[in-house]
């Protein structure tokens, strides 16, 4: 809580940049265009990826190489804090008209509609959209993930707080959820009766499956003590794939080309909030993934874990391909690309300047070590 308090005294610098140059751009592109989706001009390869987003638009971009408080990071202990669940309130009306979801080039995203409300440290933001990373940006303790799921709410005064969720990839035998069949589009593909996929790794001990059994019966114990859920029945059994995310994602073939959109049926938001309150979220003050890279923005990333299943996943993969940013330092660390950047002139310093011979010394073993051991990157070490 006092950690998260001083995320929000930090996030007041920040709010500038936000409405200076960025507000309406790049949280719901559409909804002040009224026209087509616009696709984005950065990128996750080459020259247009994130080692190179500052240049792409100098000055506005120029946090992402220098920034402090990056994201995503690596969720590892002393980099968060964690925020119980009750100290979140989220309330999200479900879309009962359906809504859009689009391909914006860099990733896939649902428009929300108006009323869903994040309530933390006495701030309210209001939801704005939902979209995708492949693999995930944050990393779970070390750890990428399939997917990761981002919701972005926006406050009054413009501050951003972002909602992270992890998406896996449900094991084969966990039974596919039934799709609701969409008011407006048809869908291209029925999704298959069984999975097909290759399979996953399969750690199939009896005990395993036991526990499995067990937790499932326990879920419908606490769904059957639980008040009934507001639109329809839907909830997907624990550690099934995601209702929600199977009926969002079985369009994704609608809009495989950047700049397409597609209406997506009912969707029954309460799952996803649901999902988080029976956890926790570890929270911390980081930045927006992508540029401008603008800092401040409350990170909540959830303990709890949405999953989808394998040709599902497949799907996704073809349409997003990889839209990752690389790990940035723990928060309040040197930027990472200014950090290289010294390390690698300096060592360029120290080197001979190409005349030794290749048998002479190995390079390579010594831009290798740790940078303390290597006497050229001393000085330049801030
Ligand atoms: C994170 O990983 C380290 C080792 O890699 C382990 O010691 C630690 O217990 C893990 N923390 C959590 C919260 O899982
Ligand atoms: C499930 O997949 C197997 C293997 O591809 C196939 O033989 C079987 O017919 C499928 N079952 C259904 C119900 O589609």
């Amino acid at each position: 809580m006092g950690r998260f308090s001083s995320a929000l005294v930090l996030a007041a610098s920040v709010t500038q940049v936000l409405g200076l140059c960025s507000h309406g751009t790049f949280l719901h592109p559409r909804a002040e265009e009224g026209g087509s989706v616009e696709v984005k001009t950065f990128g996750y390869t080459g020259e247009i990826g994130p080692l190179f987003w500052s240049a792409l638009e100098a000055p506005t971009n120029s946090i992402c190489s220098t920034g402090t408080r990056q994201s995503p990071i690596d969720m590892t202990a002393g980099t968060f804090n964690m925020v119980p669940a009750s100290d979140v309130e989220v309330n999200i009306p479900d879309f009962t008209e359906g809504t859009e979801f689009e391909n914006l080039g860099t990733t896939v995203e649902v428009v929300a509609k108006p009323g869903g409300t994040l309530k933390i440290g006495g701030k309210t933001f209001e939801l704005q959209q939902f979209h995708f990373h492949l693999p995930s940006e944050h990393l779970d303790n070390g750890t990428s993930r399939a997917m990761e799921m981002h919701m972005v709410w926006q406050s009054a005064e413009q501050e951003i707080a972002v909602i992270g969720t992890y998406i896996d990839v449900a094991r084969e035998g966990e039974t596919a959820p039934v799709v609701a069949a969409p008011v407006a589009a048809p869908v291209a593909e029925p999704a298959p009766a069984n999975v097909t996929a290759p399979v996953l790794a399969e750690p199939a001990p009896a005990a395993k499956s036991r526990f499995r059994r067990k937790s499932r019966m326990q879920a419908r114990e606490e769904a059957a003590a639980a008040p009934p859920a507001t639109l329809a029945p839907t909830a997907a059994p624990a550690n099934g794939p995601s209702t929600l995310l199977e009926t969002v994602f079985s369009l994704v073939g609608q809009i495989a080309t950047p700049g397409t959109v597609t209406k997506t049926p009912a969707l029954v938001l309460s799952e996803f909030v649901d999902l988080w309150r029976a956890g926790s979220f570890q929270g911390y003050s980081g930045s927006l993934t992508t540029p401008p890279c603008s800092e401040g923005v409350h990170w909540l990333v959830s303990t709890q874990t949405l999953r989808i299943m394998p040709s599902t996943f497949e799907r996704v993969r073809d349409v997003i391909g990889y839209n990752a940013r690389y790990t940035q330092n723990a928060p309040g660390k040197q930027n990472v690309l200014q950090l290289g950047a010294e390390r690698s002139l300096g060592l360029a310093a120290a080197a001979p300047p190409a005349a030794a011979p290749p048998a002479a010394e190995p390079a390579a073993t010594s831009a290798a070590e740790p940078a303390a051991t290597a006497p050229a990157a001393e000085p330049v070490a801030a």
